[in-house]
């Protein structure tokens, strides 16, 4: 299928993604100084992390673990995921701050994770993106 056949189909998906957001947004109140960084959050995640991690509940066999209910996890505790010993070690929860100090530049924060990923280089951005993982519970 060509570009132009596929695009229309792609739009509607963005905008029910988009409308999905929003109703999760007014149901989560502690979201409040989030909102406006969601909806980027989702399009920077879906371009930027989304080839090694799955955000919905039960998706496993992805080169990354399941980010679903990521907020206030501990660092490589998902039983089924085979995490690095760096990432094991770090002993961190995951929260907005963590979650943007690791993806400024994954190898700085846990040196010798197994996260092959080079660093993202914007702070709004990374901002955007903590705020779509607090979103994914
Ligand atoms: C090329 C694949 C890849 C990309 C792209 C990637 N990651 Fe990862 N990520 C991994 C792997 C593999 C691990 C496990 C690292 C380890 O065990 O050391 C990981 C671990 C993590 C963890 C720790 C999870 C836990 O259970 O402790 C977080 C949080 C995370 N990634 C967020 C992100 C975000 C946000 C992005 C996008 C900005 C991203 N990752 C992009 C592969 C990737």
């Amino acid at each position: 299928m060509d570009f132009q056949g596929r695009f229309p189909m792609f739009t509607s998906l963005r905008w029910s993604l988009i409308g999905l957001l929003s109703f999760t947004l007014v149901q989560a109140v502690s979201a409040a100084e989030c909102a406006p960084d969601t909806r980027r959050g989702a399009e920077v995640f879906a371009t930027e992390c989304s080839v090694c991690h799955a955000v919905t509940k039960g998706t496993a066999g992805m080169m990354g673990p399941n980010l679903f209910g990521v907020y206030g996890r501990k660092s490589g505790s998902l039983a089924d995921f085979s995490y690095s010993q760096a990432m094991r070690d770090k002993d961190v929860s995951w929260q907005a701050e963590t979650i943007t100090q690791l993806i400024t530049q994954p190898q700085a924060f846990v040196p010798g994770t197994y996260m092959p990923y080079m660093g993202l280089a914007s702070a709004d951005d990374r901002q955007a993106v903590a705020c779509f993982l607090k979103e994914q519970h």
